[in-house]
């Protein structure tokens, strides 16, 4: 699975990697006790569930049950894979990895992935020395530079140049053993429509690479230098790349989109990268495509659920209809979103060249949240005759209806009623027919149904095994313990147990028994579950594992033991009324009524100073 990274790099990855600090790049995190929460990136949620062990690690979301190490961390957060993973934190912690060419046995092993982001990588750096050096990059070179492009953001955001002719970038890597069919997979060349062979599918074009957050390339957009058409040429949607999750610019603008908490969401390359170069750097583009929850959830992440996004719009009437849209989007990602629309005939490119960014800036302080947004451009279009409220009220059903949060669409109701001098009710009642025609099939979950959901947790047995778990988890010291007792040996629950026998498995394997004390003392970052992790290949399995790693427990070592010692204790009486029960059967069939009922009382007692037990064990808890 790792490809050809050797595990001891791994281990020195894992070692020198802090999952805290990566996690924080992309989602705002508060400490809270011995974790960091914040809001979890992989499903919606309004409260942090979303919660990071620096101690051992790793994390895990209490809303959805994603858990893991800092390579799943990055792998499920990216969509890389786990090599990919492992390299990019390697280049981060500034460790060698081995860069031996990949042999063609190698080649064969590499994800297909991996060759696709190869290609992207060599097309980009092809298109990049096109637009530098070469002679026909000469005209393309003019044009970046009348469209005011600094030679820091051409550098910034790799733009290259796509030459004319129909196979240049199709020989170019051909030669370097990237083939038709891989090129073709990247969207990079399309196969002849008569005959055989490819050709290039950018030409003659000012190329932007579309990166992801790691600066990888999954996709292109290609600008004509003329007036022709079409305008812009798209990457199309490959297994990299997939318009609805990427955001253009982020990778570049992210740090600053969380420095300032907040982001300004434009739709072209050229009004992104002129905000860019006027100093306005927490921006994203979203390329003409509509925004999606998925994009909302990853600004959130950057900007926290408290920050400020703003979608600036070329006219009114884009606006009008980009604020209805957006409404609902950001409703389901929980965020806020505010309108900005520029002065007729400018889009962000033309007006921050000809206002400069203060200017800019200014706007944008007016921008208002979707609903008074829609509320002042009706106003502007229907008037304030009885007519045109009439006209207005109705536009604003429909997004008033998207609004999830009751308090939130209640204030709206108030505003927009007071703004127009209409009876609040009136409105209600409109939103009620309306409401009464859409189901209520999006109704979302509370987060503490989907906590309920899963796991194992059924009835007071299970109970005790998962603290048992979550102790060998979290005090690995006690491992030892656990193992002298057989403590396994008595859970009642399978996949308690299963789990119980991988941690030990992998802790003896590890020959860790002499680090352990050391380890028990806590400070420094155990990396212990981080390493099991990397074997578990089932869900639910890797689940339970954060999960308990993750629980706020505070134990001492003595409590641990004792608490072990009881357990099994109980449990061995437990199997000796197992044996009872045995025998009993037996003396039934034999009919032997004096054992039957020596054997019976013998089990009434057992069972009474089991319950005593019981209630001090979970006392104790
Ligand atoms: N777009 C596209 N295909 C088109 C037109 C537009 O993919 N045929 C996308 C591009 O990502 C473009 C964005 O939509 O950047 C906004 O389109 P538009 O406003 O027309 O272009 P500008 O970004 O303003 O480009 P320019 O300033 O060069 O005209
Ligand atoms: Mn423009």
């Amino acid at each position: 699975m790792t490809g050809y990274i050797p595990e001891e790099k791994i281990s020195e990855i894992r070692n020198a990697a802090d999952i805290v600090e990566v996690v924080s790049e992309v989602v705002r995190l508060k400490k809270t006790g011995k974790n960091h929460v914040g809001l979890c990136p992989f499903h919606t949620e309004k409260t942090p569930s979303f919660t990071v062990n620096p101690d051992k690690q790793i994390f895990h979301c209490f809303g959805c049950g994603t858990g893991g190490n800092v390579f799943s961390f990055l792998m499920k957060h990216d969509g890389t894979s786990f090599p990919e993973a492992v390299r990019s934190l390697a280049r981060r912690y500034g460790i060698d990895l081995p860069q031996r060419a990949p042999t063609a046995q190698q080649r064969r092993q590499m994800a297909e992935r991996e060759q696709m982001l190869a290609a992207n990588r060599a097309a980009a750096g092809f298109y990049r020395r096109c637009l530098t050096e070469s002679k026909a990059g000469q005209t393309a070179r003019h044009y970046l530079k009348n469209r005011r492009f600094s030679s820091e953001a051409i550098d910034d955001f790799r733009i290259g140049y796509a030459p004319g002719g129909w196979d240049n970038l199709l020989s170019e890597l051909g030669a370097k053993g990237y083939s038709a069919a891989l090129l073709e997979k990247c969207g990079l060349v399309l196969p002849k429509k008569s005959g055989t062979g490819h050709y290039d599918r950018f030409r003659e074009r000012v190329v932007f690479p579309i990166m992801d957050l790691n600066a990888q390339v999954l996709g292109f957009g290609g600008r004509v230098l003329d007036d022709s058409l079409p305008k812009y040429l798209n990457s199309p949607e490959t297994s990299l790349y997939n318009k609805s999750r990427s955001l253009y610019g982020l990778c570049q603008t992210k740090k600053h989109c969380r420095k300032t908490g907040s982001v300004f969401i434009v739709e072209g390359y050229f009004d992104l990268i002129a905000l860019y170069q006027h100093g306005i750097r927490n921006a994203v583009a979203t390329l003409g495509t509509a925004l999606t929850a998925e994009h909302v959830r990853l600004l959130r992440g950057c900007i926290g659920s408290e920050g400020r996004a703003i979608l600036v719009f070329d006219s009114d009437e884009a606006g009008a209809a980009a604020a209805r849209r957006s409404v609902s989007v950001f409703d389901k990602g929980y965020l806020d979103a505010q309108i900005l629309t520029l002065e007729a005939g400018h889009d962000p490119d033309t007006y921050v060249f000809e206002y400069g960014a203060e200017a800019f800036l200014n706007a944008a302080d007016a921008a208002r949240g979707a609903i008074p947004f829609l509320l002042d451009s009706a106003v502007g279009k229907y008037g304030l005759s009885v007519e045109g409220k009439v006209r207005i009220v109705s536009e604003l059903i429909e997004p008033l209806a998207a609004i999830g949060d009751e308090i939130k669409q209640s204030l709206y109701i108030r505003e927009i009623a007071e703004h127009l001098a209409v009876d609040e009710q009136a409105i209600r009642l409109r939103l009620q027919q309306a409401g009464e025609r859409v189901t209520s099939a999006g109704r979302r979950q509370s987060p503490d149904a989907a906590r309920q959901q899963d796991g194992p947790g059924i009835g007071q047995a299970a109970r005790i095994e998962r603290h048992l778990m979550a102790m060998m988890l979290q005090m690995p010291a006690v491992l030892p313990d656990i193992e002298r007792n057989c403590v396994l040996d008595y859970f009642e629950n399978g996949e308690l147990r299963a789990l119980g026998k991988l941690i030990l498995g992998s802790f003896q394997e590890k020959g860790r028994q002499d680090e352990v004390d050391t380890a028990a003392g806590g400070g420094a970052a155990d990396r212990f579950v981080s390493e099991i992790l990397d074997g578990v290949t089932d869900d639910r399995q890797r689940r339970l594992i954060t999960e308990l790693t993750s629980l706020e427990e505070d134990w001492s070592i003595e409590g641990c033991r004792k608490l072990i010692a009881h357990f099994a204790e109980t449990g061995r009486s437990r199997s000796s009324a197992r044996d009872i029960s045995r025998k009993i059967r037996e003396a039934e069939k034999n009919k032997d009524d004096r054992l039957l009922k020596k054997l019976l009382e013998e089990k009434q007692q057992l069972a009474v100073q089991r319950d005593r037990k019981r209630m001090a064990l979970t006392e104790k808890l």
